[in-house]
């Protein structure tokens, strides 16, 4: 036998029935987004090398160890895209999408790309939905995004997730921070690993990615950015948090809170969720005023938010069973002819848009009622010899066992009735 074919590491099959759960998940974001006015926009998976460098920050983990780039048969080098910002971004500005309204308000859905080790929650091909709001520097815009994820994770009816904010400062308000990071982290420098010694030199902030245990304990130690915030920063942040109480947000300050990307300022914020282990953080995002300049574009502030789907998805799985609602019908004919009638049925059933299933050929009555549970069915008819002699079937509630006959004409109409949600 020829060796098997095997998908890449890192890389998965999303397979019936985690597929369902997908689709819930798109259509709902979709169904939210638009509400709150925002439209979707589809960018290219491969983009210059460059955009992601100048983007995302030559001194990131992203760009220094994990993007998936190579030199094409042209001759250009080109990578996958890491995350979706700056794609987004270079298509603002090459569209001048800034000069048809002033504010653009995008999302977008698909596969980002980037080579770590894989683990629990950490993939080399993930998926993110994310969201863009460019054109407004206000605390209001950060809000909007912040309640509108919010939204999005209540209506998939997961709970307890929690909330981190932080205020990264102005870029000037940084510079100010950076300094006195750096003359703490010099004092220490003999303590940080081999990495974090480069990173001292060219962005301390960086130190706080840093997964080394004796780099993440002096991390604990540092200086917070509290206290470098200017006062018109501060009264930014209080607007930003008063709009989240007003909207029933709860959130956490955590002063520590950076970020891995570089073109963060200001707000930044991550949602986490403790049940998904080392790799908590289901979705995180804040906000960039300088990105579209530094891409080419017009000063133009904006603020996004991505959200990882592999990690929601966990998010969702975890949903009480009695979540999981029942739906549908599960066909069982007992002999040769009832199996015809049933294929007949089936397809009558289909054409009035009820969700219907059956085997195709006779089974027993216990194998099919096993296959019915695990389909999630509602309901099963069932004929039988008797039936057929009656001109009737046996319907049965999987969800409270109740059992009723119900004659075959009839039996469209009656699931018609009862399939609407
Ligand atoms: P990010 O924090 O790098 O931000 O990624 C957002 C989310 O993607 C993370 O919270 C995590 O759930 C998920 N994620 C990241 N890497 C992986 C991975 N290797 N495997 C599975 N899930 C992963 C961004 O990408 C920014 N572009 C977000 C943003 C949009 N900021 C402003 N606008």
């Amino acid at each position: 036998m020829e060796k098997k074919c095997q998908s890449l590491t890192g890389m998965k099959d999303r397979l019936p029935p985690e597929t369902a759960l997908w689709q819930e998940m798109e259509s709902q974001a979709r169904k939210i987004f638009h509400n709150y006015g925002f439209a979707e926009i589809r960018v290219p998976l491969l983009e210059d090398v460059s955009l992601f460098a100048r983007g995302i920050g030559e001194g990131t983990q992203v760009v220094q160890k994990e993007m998936y780039d190579f030199v094409d048969k042209g001759g250009d080098h080109i990578a996958l895209r890491p995350e979706g910002t700056a794609g987004v971004v270079r298509a603002f500005v090459e569209n001048s999408l800034g000069k048809q309204e002033g504010i653009a308000k995008l999302y977008y859905m698909g596969p980002m790309f980037r080579y770590e080790r894989p683990q629990k929650g950490r993939l080399r091909e993930f998926h993110q939905i994310g969201v863009e709001l460019m054109g407004v520097d206000s605390p209001h815009a950060d809000a909007e995004v912040v309640i509108m994820l919010d939204r999005l994770v209540r209506s998939l009816a997961i709970v307890d997730h929690e909330i981190e904010i932080n205020n990264l400062g102005t870029l000037t308000e940084r510079q100010g921070y950076l300094k006195t990071l750096l003359s703490f982290f010099s004092q220490h420098k003999n303590e940080l690993c081999a990495d974090c010694q480069n990173r001292l030199e060219k962005n301390p902030l960086r130190i706080f990615d840093c997964k080394i245990p004796t780099c993440r304990s002096l991390c604990r130690k540092a200086p917070a950015i509290t206290g470098h915030l200017g006062g018109e920063t501060e009264a930014e942040f209080s607007v930003f948090k008063e709009n989240l109480k007003k909207a029933n947000v709860s959130f956490t300050v955590n002063p520590y809170m950076v970020r891995g990307l570089d073109y963060y300022e200001k707000t930044s914020f991550e949602f986490t969720h403790a049940s998904l282990g080392a790799q908590n953080a289901f979705a995180g995002g804040g906000r960039y005023n300088h990105l579209i300049e530094e891409l080419g574009g017009e000063a133009t502030p904006a603020v996004g938010f991505a959200v990882g789907c592999e990690r929601l998805i966990a998010l969702m799985q975890a949903r009480a069973s009695a979540d999981k609602k029942r739906h549908g019908v599960y066909l069982i004919g007992l002999n040769e002819q009832a199996f015809s009638q049933c294929r007949y049925l089936l397809q009558d059933l289909r054409d009035a848009n009820v969700p219907a299933e059956m085997d195709f050929a006779v089974k027993s009555l216990k194998s099919s009622l096993r296959r019915a549970d695990k389909l999630h069915c509602r309901s099963v008819i069932i004929i039988g010899e008797e039936e057929l002699k009656k001109g009737s079937a046996v319907v049965k509630d999987l969800a409270d066992g109740q059992q009723q006959e119900v004659a075959l004409e009839s039996l469209v109409t009656c699931f018609g009735k009862r399939s609407k949600p």
